[in-house]
């Protein structure tokens, strides 16, 4: 074909709707027996062409032909070569664009449940490392300095409570995929006696859609679609990012396991976190197909027009960047070895008792601003004299307020981990109820 006639061409990306496209085509041509607007023994050869035609796609013995444009055109000409020109009746009531409209609700809500399934996976990941790392201790950090300790298990959990947003957004874009449009026609609805309620029960529809003029032109629920995409794909590379930074010698709070890392072809001491570094990456493609099919869809009047074509390719883009690489996150984040010594070091060898001992003189009775100034200049001190907090004695902390006592000293990580028992704190009673109704909220879920 040459590159004029390729140009309106869309067959060599949708005919992944195939399935679609044939389920919305048995469903429609039951209705229109039922109906009396064909006959049934017309409905039944429809019906049996279509599902020889879906058998030969999958045998890769289906003869797809590019000037048809696209997968609608090629099922439908091919229905006539097997069952002849009763194929020229399945169109009886019905428009590409209430049939495309249709078949890319019914894939949009097949891959959020994939979708939703890999979510399940990744979020499973957190809480088996946290629950089997109970004990271990970390730094948790802003500005990527130690600020204060918490446990490790805390830290996988704030990954399980971002996730779980991520599932429910995806659910919410289900639920705006979940309007069937069949029975919209070209865009100002069908003059046959139709039964679209029963199309849409047979399609696993929740409703049908209000307006035939908006249903035609109505890509919101794919902008839904990749705006959940686009913020899980936010929090995947905040994921590769920690394990990037995690697994490197710095920090070296993680061993990722050799699945995840290759080795440098020059500098044999190397584990790169390749995996992690292309999650991160993938990010940019998933934002751009958003943006792509917002600045596509801009200014389009009403109804359907053929620039709605090009939702297509970013659509199955993000799916097969998306789904992936919520895999090889829960892959990364269920084999990677926790260092638990490297972790309690580094929550150790730190300021990251500062806050304690200001709240220590708070309990004293100091307002909380001056406690902060002393506690300030005291760091100092210890920063410069080369020594953790614990480290100094008692005389020290006195030459900074009176109000410190020999029991500042026992001021530790410990203590301090155990005295945030605040619901949503790192306190360890705290985070076993967290790991308790996140394991239950995952099997309510189910697999
Ligand atoms: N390939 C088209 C699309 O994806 C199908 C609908 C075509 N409708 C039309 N009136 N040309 O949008």
């Amino acid at each position: 074909m040459d590159t004029h006639s390729r140009y309106t061409v869309s067959l060599h990306y949708d005919r992944r709707l195939y399935r679609q496209d044939i389920a919305g085509s048995v469903a429609h041509a039951r209705m229109l027996a039922r109906q009396g607007i064909i006959a049934d023994d017309e409905a039944e050869s429809l019906v049996a062409g279509l599902e020889g035609i879906r058998e030969e796609i999958e045998a890769e013995s289906f003869p797809w032909r590019e000037e048809l444009e696209d997968v609608h055109m090629n099922i439908e000409r091919r229905l006539f070569e097997t069952v002849g020109d009763v194929a020229g009746k399945l169109h009886t009531a019905r428009s590409r664009n209430d049939q495309v409209a249709t078949d890319v609700r019914l894939y949009v809500k097949e891959v959020i449940d994939e979708a939703l399934r890999a979510i399940h996976e990744l979020r499973t990941a957190f809480v088996e490392k946290a629950a089997s790392n109970r004990d271990v201790v970390m730094p948790g950090y802003t500005h990527v300095q130690r600020a204060q300790p918490v446990l490790f298990a805390h830290h996988m959990l704030a990954y399980f409570e971002m996730f779980g947003r991520d599932a429910e957004r995806m659910r919410q874009a289900r639920e705006s995929a979940d309007a069937m449009p069949l029975g919209s026609g070209a865009m100002a609805g069908v003059p046959y006696p139709i039964d679209r309620e029963w199309v849409a029960r047979e399609l696993g529809f929740g409703k049908v859609s209000a307006n035939s003029m908006d249903a035609v032109s109505d890509r919101d629920f794919l902008l839904d679609f990749h705006s959940a995409a686009a913020t899980c794909a936010i929090h995947l590379s905040r994921l590769a990012e920690e394990l990037v930074l995690w697994s490197s010698d710095e920090f070296g709070f993680v061993r990722l396991d050799d699945m995840y890392t290759t080795g440098s072809s020059i500098m044999p001491q190397k584990r790169n976190p390749d995996f992690a570094e292309i999650a991160r990456g993938k990010t940019g493609r998933v934002y751009g197909n958003l943006v792509g099919l917002l600045t596509t869809l801009k200014g389009l009047p009403l109804t359907y027009n053929r620039d709605m074509q090009e939702d297509k390719e970013g659509l199955f883009d993000t799916v097969d960047t998306l789904i992936p690489t919520l895999q090889v996150a829960a892959g990364m984040v269920s084999t990677m070895e926790v260092q638990a010594d490297r972790m309690r070091n580094a929550a150790l060898n730190s300021y990251a008792l500062a806050t304690d001992v200001a709240d220590y003189l708070v309990a004293k009775g100091m307002p909380f601003r001056e406690a902060h100034g002393i506690v300030a200049r005291l760091s100092k001190y210890a920063v410069e004299s080369g020594k953790r907090l614990g480290e100094l004695d008692l005389d020290t902390y006195r030459r900074f307020s009176d109000r410190f006592d020999e029991d500042v000293l026992s001021i530790t990580v410990d203590s301090s981990i155990r005295a945030r028992d605040v619901f949503g704190g790192t306190a360890p009673n705290r985070v076993e109820a967290a790991i308790e109704a996140a394991k239950a909220e995952l099997e309510a879920e189910g697999a």
